[in-house]
């Protein structure tokens, strides 16, 4: 796949360009959670790379799922926070994405400047890949660059319906992300081993499918093993999960229950404080009260059995509540194996949810791809159609 890309020897000075990335990171306490490899600091460089150019620098995001409408919760402040830290310059923002307060400030643009607009989300029309919006986004730029691979699974109109209106680049990461995971699904060497958790079930769970035929074994930990363990008609007490997943969990262990490898054991608590007594118990032994919140011993045993012997991984998603420490030693182990196999694997791991126990461990530099995707990665490897990137092939 050939995408479109910048040339060094394109003149961005004084030219305006919409750039779209993806800062959809966790928001705490009014502070982005972007460590040094996160998605808004990897998306700074490129951002730095224009500013030294002199080009004018408009940037979208979205941020959670506000579903068209003003969220405070969701406004993209702490994000300029954290670009104006990152590029040592003070990113403008602006309350509005295409209203005439939005062209003002576009107007006032200084060269080497950045302009953040507000959510994309909060606008109606963005996941409608409408072509009115696009428009007035178009309009807002001379010319438009996609560096959020982490949504292009989307087909919305600050990823897609834009690129009709507008001359339309790959940005770097993205063009990176893009190049090496093709590379990874043209020759993938076995055993192809997936490990997979985390939320996002009704994204996860038909790329999964689309993956086995590719795979010889599929580690399912997390909230995403809530659904398999259920569909297999045992307990799994309070803890997360959705009754369409468990469709089609049920329908995936009927075609290749043997690729698919559940835990076995697992450590609940009742209630998820991180002072909550922890136990470990088999997976038929979760009472109606538990929460699971991290996969057990014997089940990283069998985990790391497998990644040991693998020639490519692919891991997205935690396997536990590894946002609160206590219940994040099967994410850090997994993660601390994928990278040790690096080198003799290749190893691709993506997606924002385990990013802190990553760089906890100081991994990050340590697989042949950390990819800023979770679903779109796993959705570019399953091999299924994404416009956002397609409509920005040679
Ligand atoms: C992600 O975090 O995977 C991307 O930013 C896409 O977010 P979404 O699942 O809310 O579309």
């Amino acid at each position: 796949m050939k995408l479109r890309t910048l040339r060094v020897s394109m003149p961005l000075c004084g030219k305006r360009v919409l750039m779209r990335i993806d800062a959809n990171v966790p928001i705490k306490k009014g502070k982005a959670m972007d460590g040094p490899q996160g998605r808004i600091a990897r998306s700074a460089v490129d951002i730095d790379w224009l500013m030294q150019r002199g080009a004018k620098i408009i940037l979208m995001t979205h941020l959670g799922r506000p579903e068209g409408k003003f969220v405070s919760a969701y406004s993209v402040a702490p994000v300029a926070k954290r670009l104006s830290e990152l590029l040592q310059t003070k990113v403008k923002t602006v309350r509005g994405i295409v209203d005439e307060k939005v062209q003002k400030a576009v107007a006032r643009l200084e060269n080497g400047e950045v302009l953040l607009l507000e959510n994309v989300r909060f606008h109606p029309l963005e996941k409608k890949d409408d072509s009115v919006f696009a428009k007035q986004l178009a309009a807002l730029g001379d010319l438009y660059i996609n560096d959020a691979f982490a949504v292009c699974h989307r087909p919305q109109t600050s990823v897609h319906a834009i690129t009709k209106e507008i001359p339309s680049y790959a940005g770097p990461l993205l063009a990176q992300e893009v190049n090496v995971l093709s590379k990874v699904m043209q020759h993938p060497r076995a055993p192809f081993v997936l490990v997979v958790g985390g939320v996002k079930m009704e994204t996860k769970l038909p790329v999964i499918q689309r993956l086995l035929p590719r795979v010889q074994t599929v580690l399912v930990g997390g909230a995403l093993a809530h659904a398999f363990l259920k569909a297999k008609g045992l307990e799994i007490g309070r803890s997360v999960y959705d009754e369409e997943g468990i469709v089609q969990a049920a329908r995936m262990l009927k075609q290749a229950g043997k690729k698919i490898v559940l835990p076995e054991d697992l450590v609940v608590v009742s209630s998820l404080r991180k002072d909550a007594a922890k136990r470990v118990v088999g997976v038929s032994e979760v009472g109606p009260k538990d929460r699971i919140v991290d996969i057990g011993p014997k089940t990283i045993e069998r985990f790391l059995a497998a990644i040991g012997e693998a020639r490519t991984i692919v891991w997205n998603g935690p396997l536990g509540y590894c946002e609160i420490k206590p219940f994040a030693k099967g994410t850090f182990l997994i993660a601390e194996a994928i990278a040790k196999r690096t080198g003799k694997a290749l190893t691709i791991v993506g997606g924002g949810d385990t990013g802190p126990v990553i760089e906890e461990g100081g991994f990050t530099d340590q697989y042949t791809l950390l990819s800023t995707g979770g679903g779109a990665m796993l959705t570019f490897l399953s091999g299924e159609s994404m416009p956002p990137i397609e409509a920005l092939e040679i």
